[in-house]
């Protein structure tokens, strides 16, 4: 690093506006291209270019080494993302040479007819086989190693003037990009989107291959990555003088009800030779709730002329500002957007045209008072994310992640942190859209790797390869690529400049923490950073002042006390609790002292008091935030599992050493020798909120009572099927909206209880266990306010399907979610069952992805039968393109009614 910034920090970070793409529900599965008015005029075209790949795992025969990221990062460092550099010293002279030119894979000749055929988003590694010997950490999945994905297109002659590019929003990882066999360079982090211009090596008039090689490192993540082209890839055709690659930036620096005052920092570019006389303007439009652009502006710029001459330099920006009355805030409920319709003309006609979506608000992270949107202040109800879907794995899908938000907003989530990578554009988008705010970062470590401290430094170098191997010359890139791509999405409102870095450890951390915020100030003045501490320290040693807001992790004692000493520096919880549970499994007697009460089947009891030593239940975090109202807010570890982490299990040999108690060890010793059990088969995390297939876990209820106090609920666990515990001591406990819970058990009253001070569960530690009827009654200010019962169920009779939406897009990508249960003759779903269900399907449909939120389950993600786990099993099932119908699932178990349920695909 040749400098480091340190920009003045002010510590209420007073911001305005921000903002950009999005869509209605209706283009649900469409793509994010930009609504362009012009579009007959503009040469521009983003043309989603995600079928018809060729993929092949495994690497070329002829490659021997020679494409190794060591070999090819002279080249990659020098052709690739140069533009974002601007403070580091990066090599912009690549070697002579076409590295990789010989191999087999790049020729336009290769004959790859027996490749796989895929579409993209592709992730090759969900496909499993899941094995016992790959890393749990990383969901004992094939990720690991490289691929070859090839795709041929024609290009017509008349595009030969255009400048043609290839938006890749994200490749895991390590990506080389070859065009008719010429080395074009390519991306390291598998989460940043990067562009390449395939212009000076393309065949106009004729037929053009791209060749892409992936390869993952072991040992590169902390949790399942994802292997393949995990999200979109855009053709983007544009004239070679046109706006500039995230080249325009929309902020309100002023905003009130009357006006704001809204400015268009717009980049434009001329790749031609000859000086080009321009005219450039920027208007305003409503976008309508179904995210179209509304007809007539509502403010208009006066044109500016300048003539951008590549002699003297190839790009210029030019600054609009615009007043737009009585502007519609964007907010949680109020999710109004803007577009700023970005012209650029030359001699009277269209060369450019882009549509940039915005929203009108102001936020301010302070001190006092935590987090400020429109002035109001906005308790971070927040939970951090990894990037899969569960059985879908890394590839995209904008409807998976939809319904993840969907449920979370269900239970008050109103934040959502990409732990800890950028994410896919299609969240940020969803969050602009349902109104969510986001915590956008960066990065799990800097300078130095993750796990470095075990080892000896000569051995770090040879096994791991997490993102400190290419801080050095990758941050800058990847640290820009982010806020430029994401800076207009009002939803975002931090970035987050690292997770837990090791830094903290380091007398001089501070500086590296320092220079990043600077990095992302030159980006973006609108926003504050963020890093996520886990050492205390950092919040009082000095790089708590490199950070615009302080984030603790898992330490809501430190709240009052960094406030005491820090009273300017505004914080919050980054990541909080990490409890862990198993949906539906309980364990008695109920251990309240063992915080990691496990079993050797590989589960976590569900009465949410288990976390691994550093966390702690929900509750722990309430009263923290409770006894520091000027903190901003949350964010829980994590809304749903993921895949790899799966903690306490996380040991790839025995658990034995997750159980503290040494009788307790011993009893497992025991009951692993008979189960035959030696390795953890645990390939998922145990953190969710929600289960890996999308169904709440108990917890989900005690953040909706807090998250959502105006909602009326009240909510029971455990189930109440327990013929073996008859006249034993089962302890029920209770989420609730209301202050004052009765708890019946088969009519008669087993207590009223009022909500003490700082707690957060009504608790029945000693009810003597019988079937039948459990009841809840919640109560708020003496009212009746909610009511729930739990049943003892009858024996399993049938299958039941309830699919999540009846009418789904026929256009290859949408998809619908199927809730598989097995009911009693009462219709209600049957606790501790584990029947194997088969499937058929009926129509213009696939089953893509199927899973039962078991975090032990070997069974793969994509099949044709589940066992459903405590009662439950996910079906997932995707449209056709262009082929409307009705789609039949049939589900059969052995000894049980059938079912069937019909959706429509429009
Ligand atoms: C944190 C870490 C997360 C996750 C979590 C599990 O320390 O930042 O990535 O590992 O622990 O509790």
């Amino acid at each position: 690093m040749r400098s480091f910034l340190r920009l003045s920090l002010t510590t209420v970070v007073a911001l305005a506006a921000r903002n950009l793409p999005a869509q209605g529900p209706q283009l649900l599965s469409q793509s994010l291209e930009w609504a362009v008015p012009n579009q007959g005029e503009s040469p521009r075209q983003r043309i989603r270019f995600d079928d018809d790949w060729k993929f092949f795992r495994g690497d070329a025969p002829d490659a021997g080494d020679s494409l190794q990221y060591r070999q090819l990062r002279p080249y990659v460092t020098a052709l690739s993302g140069t533009e974002l550099i601007n403070v580091c010293d990066a090599p912009r002279t690549a070697p002579a040479g076409n590295p990789g030119g010989n191999v087999s894979f790049v020729q336009t000749n290769f004959d790859d007819h027996a490749w796989q055929a895929v579409t993209l988003p592709h992730d090759w590694a969900i496909s499993g086989p899941f094995s016992m010997d790959l890393p749990g950490e990383t969901g004992k999945l094939p990720w690991q190693g490289a691929g070859w994905y090839r795709k041929g297109f024609d290009l017509p002659a008349s595009d030969s003037g255009l400048q043609i590019a290839l938006d890749i929003d994200g490749a895991m990882s390590y990506s080389s990009i070859w065009l008719n066999g010429h080395y074009l360079g390519g991306w390291p982090y598998g989460f940043t989107s990067y562009r390449v211009d395939l212009t000076p090596h393309l065949n106009f008039g004729g037929h053009n291959v791209l060749a892409i090689r992936l390869e993952n490192p072991v040992e590169s993540s902390r949790w399942y990555p994802g292997a393949g082209i995990y999200r979109d890839v855009w053709l983007v055709k544009s004239a070679r003088t046109h706006l500039k690659h995230w080249g325009v930036f929309v902020t309100t620096p002023v905003v009130t009800d009357d006006n704001a005052t809204v400015q268009a920092d717009v980049s434009v570019v001329n790749e031609t030779n000859v000086a080009a006389p321009l005219e450039l303007s920027v208007s305003i439009h409503d976008l309508t709730t179904d995210g179209k652009i509304a007809t007539g502006s509502t403010a208009i710029s006066a044109p500016i002329h300048f003539t951008l001459d590549p002699s003297k330099g190839r790009e210029t920006e030019r600054s609009f500002s615009l007043t737009l009355p009585h502007p519609q805030r964007w907010s949680l409920a109020n999710r109004h957007r803007y577009a700023a319709i970005t012209t650029l003309t030359q001699a009277g006609k269209v060369i450019d045209e882009e549509a940039t979506y915005f929203g009108v608000r102001t936020i301010a992270f302070t001190a006092d008072q935590g987090f400020l949107l429109n002035g109001a202040h906005v308790p971070l109800q927040g939970v951090c994310l990894h990037h899969d879907e569960g059985a879908l794995g890394a590839a995209v899908s904008r409807r998976a992640l939809q319904r993840q938000l969907e449920i979370l907003q269900a239970m008050g989530c109103n934040a959502i942190r990409t732990s800890h990578n950028p994410p896919s554009p299609e969240l940020l988008d969803l969050c602009d859209q349902m109104g969510l705010l986001v915590m956008d970062e960066a990065f799990d470590c800097w300078q130095i790797g993750k796990k470095e401290a075990d080892l000896h430094a000569s051995d770090v170098l040879d096994r791991y390869h997490d993102y400190a191997r290419i801080f050095g010359d990758w941050y800058e890139k990847d640290l820009r690529a982010l806020v430029r791509r994401d800076r207009n999405h009002p939803s975002v409102v931090l970035w987050s400049i690292g997770n837990e870095v090791r830094e903290q450890e380091r007398n001089d951390g501070w500086r590296v923490a320092a220079h990043l915020t600077g990095i992302v100030h030159e980006e973006d003045r609108t926003r504050p950073t963020v890093s996520a501490f886990n050492h205390p320290n950092s919040g009082y040693d000095g790089f708590q002042t490199a950070v615009d807001v302080v984030g603790f992790n898992y330490s809501p004692k430190e709240y009052p006390h960094f406030r005491k000493l820090n009273p300017n520096i505004p914080v919050l919880g980054s990541e909080t609790a990490s409890a862990i549970s198993s949906r539906g499994e309980y364990f008695f007697p109920v251990d309240f002292k063992n915080k990691l009460s496990g079993r050797a089947d590989f589960q976590v009891n569900s009465y949410d008091l288990c976390a691994p030593p550093w966390a702690y239940p929900p509750d722990v975090e309430f009263r923290g935030l409770d006894e520091a109202p000027f903190a901003a807010g949350e964010f829980v570890w994590t809304g749903f599992d993921y895949i790899g982490e799966p903690t306490p299990y996380n040991s790839d040999s025995t658990n034995l050493l997750n159980f503290t108690d040494p009788a307790a060890q011993a009893k497992e010793a025991e009951e692993l020798k008979s189960l035959g059990k030696i390795k953890v088969p645990s390939r998922s995390s145990y953190f969710g909120i929600v289960d890996l297939a999308g169904f709440p876990k108990d917890r989900y209820y005690i953040y909706q009572a807090r998250w959502r106090p105006e909602l009326p609920m009240v909510h029971i666990l455990p189930h109440w099927n327990w013929p073996e515990r008859i006249g034993q001591v089962t302890p029920v406990h209770v989420y609730s909206s209301g202050d004052e819970v009765e708890l019946f058990l088969n009519g008669q009253s087993l207590g009223r209880q009022k909500r003490a001070p700082l707690t957060y569960r009504f608790q029945w530690n000693d009810v003597i266990y019988k079937p039948g009827e459990l009841k809840a009654v919640a109560y708020r200010h003496g009212q009746r306010w909610a009511e729930t019962t739990v049943r003892t169920s009858g024996a399993p009779t049938q299958v039941r399907l309830t699919p999540d939406r009846a009418q789904i897009i026929a256009d290859g990508r949408d998809l619908c979610f199927v809730t598989v249960a097995i009911a009693d003759a009462m219709d209600e779903m049957v606790p501790r069952t584990h029947n194997l269900v088969t499937f058929q399907l009926e129509g213009p449909g696939e089953i893509v992805g199927i899973d039962n939120g078991d975090a032990t389950s070997f069974e793969p993600f994509q099949a044709s039968q589940r066992k459903v786990f405590n009662g439950l099993a996910l079906v997932i099932i995707r449209t056709q393109a262009g082929q409307p119908g009705k789609i039949t699932l049939h589900a059969k178990s052995e000894g049980l009614r059938d079912a069937t349920t019909t959706i429509t695909a429009e």
